[in-house]
């Protein structure tokens, strides 16, 4: 019999991935129709959801990932690790640019994008190639 070579942190990110479909299901998405989920995984290992939440007044809508960063920091989570997309879509879809932003202000060193097809991760892509040289918390002292 082989070793289970499975990380906990391997599970926490299958586990999420999972339940990302279901999750897609209360993304609010009234006028776009493209629905988008989000977990964000913090450096405890803690996955916090976040689905997008639109509005009458269009930009006044918020993104799956800003969703569950704001559900993090409300957690008390201070550093990202991955962070899980799915869209209703079933395509790859990355962070918008805000978004990019949003995650640099938390994001590790190693932090990774990573998509979800149903339910399993598929494409990573390390965050720091999405956002190289950006302004940032160090910039500010
Ligand atoms: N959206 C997200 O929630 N995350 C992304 O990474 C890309 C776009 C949302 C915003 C809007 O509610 C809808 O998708 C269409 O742009």
């Amino acid at each position: 019999m082989s070793a289970d070579t499975t990380t906990p942190a391997d599970l926490v990110e299958s586990l999420a991935a999972a339940d990302l479909p279901a999750l897609l299901k209360r993304s609010y998405a009234r006028y776009s129709n493209f629905t988008v989920a989000a977990a964000v995984i913090d450096e405890n290992g803690t996955v916090h959801l976040g689905v997008n939440v639109e509005n009458a007044a269009y930009p006044s809508g918020t993104c799956a990932e800003q969703t569950a960063i704001g559900a993090m920091v409300t957690a008390g989570g201070r550093r990202i690790d991955k962070v899980l997309i799915a869209a209703g879509s079933n395509a790859v879809v990355q962070p918008c640019g805000a978004c990019r932003q949003r995650i640099a202000e938390f994001a590790s060193d190693a932090c990774e994008i990573v998509s979800v097809q149903d339910g399993a991760p598929t494409k990573r892509t390390p965050f720091w190639g999405l956002l190289p040289e950006s302004f940032g918390p160090r910039d500010l002292g």
